[in-house]
């Protein structure tokens, strides 16, 4: 596995295992994530599209065959109201935002088996401003009270906005996740400004939310000329061009051939081809 390290100094695998919709077979599909290789996992206290205890019984058999949280990069999210099953809330609705966030992170704590995080997301931005400058606050206090090694958010589009999180930010996001798609032009200037600035993009849905691109000739023939699946091209792309890409097979084989990409690399001719591929 390669990594990259953030602006808080973390070391963060160049793939991480997603975890959402995958029910009651998330332990299960987390242990076997682990056993291939997979040391990054992203997970949310949102019960609505994730089993974060189930992900922690998955850590738990890892442990126990002698796997070590030091060699784990763990992130999770506080998901705020909007985004959460009204029937079953992980915290007390007519909590504070500062309280809902503090609760979240313990609940994912205890969720994942830690005392720390490696990483912990706002899975999107809150409006008005001044809500997400309160959400933002209160993550900073978590991590420097060391519950999170780092902060980061998540369905963040709107550069000016990030921008504004960024300059106004004490503890500056080191990650933002999002979904990697041709509606937003897959965040071109976004990534740019995000480079620039030492802030690492994740991505997810990179394979589901581009059948085009990974159906195209482009990409089979460099499939093709490399001996690899047009999914293993693109999410190789994908790492070449600094992104991290979020990855929720459900398969032995393709965590096998996804984690195995880091062992060729796409030339230039290659990686500019599929950069025309993306607008
Ligand atoms: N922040 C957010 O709001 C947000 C939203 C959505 C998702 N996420 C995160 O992103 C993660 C990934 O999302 P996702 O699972 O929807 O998207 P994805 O990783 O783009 O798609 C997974 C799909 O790709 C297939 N696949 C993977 N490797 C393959 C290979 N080598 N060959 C052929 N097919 C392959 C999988 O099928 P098989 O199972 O058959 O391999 C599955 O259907 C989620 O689990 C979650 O952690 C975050």
């Amino acid at each position: 596995m390669n990594y990259i390290t953030s602006n808080q100094n973390v070391s963060i695998p160049c793939m991480l295992y997603g975890t959402a919709w995958k029910k009651e077979r998330t332990a299960d599909l987390v242990s076997l994530a682990l056993e291939k290789g997979f040391r990054g996992i992203d997970t949310a206290c949102q019960p609505k599209h994730y089993e974060e205890a189930l992900v922690g019984e998955g850590l738990k058999r890892f442990y126990q065959t002698g796997g070590k949280r030091e060699d784990l990069f763990i992130q999770t999210k506080f998901t705020p109201l909007s985004g959460q099953d009204p029937q079953r809330l992980p915290y007390d609705a007519k909590a504070a935002l500062e309280e809902q966030i503090i609760a979240s992170c313990n609940i994912s704590k205890h969720n994942l088996c830690t005392d720390y995080l490696d990483s912990l997301l706002l899975h999107s931005p809150l409006f008005p401003y001044a809500h997400l400058q309160r959400a933002w606050r209160t993550l900073e206090t978590l991590c420097e009270n060391k519950d999170t090694c780092q902060i980061g958010i998540s369905n963040c589009y709107d550069l000016s906005l990030l921008e504004q999180l960024y300059y106004d930010a004490k503890i500056k996001p080191s990650v933002v996740q999002n979904r990697f798609y041709a509606d937003t032009h897959y965040d071109k200037q976004l990534r740019l400004w995000c480079q620039e600035q030492g802030i690492i993009y994740q991505s997810f849905w990179t394979l589901s939310a581009n059948p085009h691109i990974l159906q195209s000739h482009t990409l089979q023939n460099i499939a093709h000329q490399y001996a690899k699946s047009v999914e293993q091209i693109f999410y190789r792309y994908v790492t070449q061009k600094g992104m991290i890409p979020l990855n929720g097979t459900t398969s032995s084989q393709h965590m096998e051939e996804d984690l195995s990409i880091f062992e060729f690399t796409l030339d230039n001719e290659s990686i500019e081809k599929i950069d025309r591929l993306l607008h």
